[in-house]
């Protein structure tokens, strides 16, 4: 990619990810040109790119991947899209799954179908370990078969397989990554690592779903977002990459982390029921990504310390939407997650 000025779209940018991934981007290839399409759902901020503002090589569209006019007007000129726009949150789409089906399904397929009109250069959808399920030991291969079992995990699967059936069938130039739980600085404080430290500097409740054994691979987001640039600089076509550290930690190991770091006692831990077919154990091989030169460069005692602090000093931005998440919690606890 390097040498003369590529524009790729990026769907899904003022999310979480998406907007890390634009910053190191932008920071790490003078020769990108970055047009963020991002419908700016309940989770989309575009406060997360305030810096880029009047970046020359950033355009910000507001625009739903699912409306066609829309997605062949901004894929114009585009060398290459990398789409991350969905909805992400797997409680959400146990009480209502249409939207996940949506965007995640249906939008895939008209950004799919928009990129072998035009013959974009390279297409990369951002996948989810989530669609391989659970496993009790070993590590899934990206040769495995996949077994989602919610409907957020379903509706990335269709996309996921949607998308390398394009570099099969028609030859489009497609690659997927598939990313374990991710975490760092501006994640929506629905998710468990900024929920929980929010919920602790408020001194409130920490709802852990179950056991809490549940075991989770945990990727810092710049970690992530740097696999997502090297799959789409050196990743084969019509091929999957899994993006996985090494770090493997239970949710209730993790809750003691976030209230060790915060000095906070045991005691705000709320065991509530679990969640309805809560994966036990997600666990991927990442050697594959590994030969294209990848590694992740966080470890996660610091990362998630560093992560940890940057809640506690920058409460302006989470207690701003923090409030909006709160509806959804209720009810989502009148629904399934009652303390136990
Ligand atoms: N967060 C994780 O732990 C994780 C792990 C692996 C994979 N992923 C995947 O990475 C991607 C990004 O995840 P995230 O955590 O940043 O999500 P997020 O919820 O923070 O951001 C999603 C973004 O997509 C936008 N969006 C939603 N529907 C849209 C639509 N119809 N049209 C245009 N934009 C729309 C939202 O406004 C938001 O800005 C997702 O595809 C997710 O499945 C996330």
């Amino acid at each position: 990619m390097a040498g003369k000025r590529k524009k790729i779209l990026v769907t899904g940018g003022a999310g979480f990810i998406g907007s890390h991934l634009i910053k190191l981007w932008l920071k790490t290839n003078p020769s990108v040109e970055i047009v963020n399409l991002d419908s700016l759902t309940y989770c989309g901020d575009p406060s997360r790119l305030e810096d880029l503002r009047r970046h020359e090589r950033y355009q910000f569209i507001k625009g739903n991947i699912c409306d066609p006019d829309i997605v062949k007007d901004t894929m114009r000129g585009c060398a290459g899209v990398v789409h991350l726009a969905a909805e992400s949150h797997v409680d959400r789409s146990l009480l209502d799954g249409k939207v996940f089906f949506q965007t995640n399904t249906c939008g895939t397929y008209v950004l799919l179908e928009e990129a072998r009109r035009t013959g974009v250069e390279r297409f990369l959808f951002v996948s989810t370990d989530e669609v391989y399920g659970s496993r009790p030991k070993g590590f899934f291969k990206e040769t495995d078969a996949l077994h989602p079992t919610s409907p957020y995990s379903v509706s990335k699967t269709a996309a996921d397989l949607l998308a390398l059936s394009y570099a099969h069938t028609y030859g489009l130039n497609a690659v997927v990554t598939r990313g374990g739980n991710t975490f760092g600085p501006y994640q929506y404080p629905e998710k468990v690592v900024p929920l929980f430290v929010s919920n602790a500097l408020s001194n409130k409740r920490l709802p852990l779903y179950g056991d809490g054994l549940q075991v989770r691979n945990w990727v810092h987001v710049e970690d992530h977002a740097h696999a997502i640039i090297t799959c789409f600089e050196k990743g084969k076509k019509g091929e999957a990459y899994n993006v996985a550290s090494d770090d493997y930690v239970t949710n209730v190991d993790l809750t003691h982390q976030i209230l060790k770091i915060l000095g906070k006692p045991a005691s705000l831990i709320q065991k509530v029921t679990d969640r309805p077919g809560h994966d036990r154990r997600y666990a991927m091989n990442a050697s594959k990504i590994k030969k294209l030169g990848w590694r992740p460069k966080r470890k996660f005692a610091a990362a998630l310390r560093e992560t940890v602090l940057w809640y506690r000093d920058n409460r302006i931005w989470w207690e701003r939407i923090k409030d909006k998440t709160a509806d959804f919690k209720n009810y989502y606890a009148k629904q399934y997650a009652r303390s136990v």
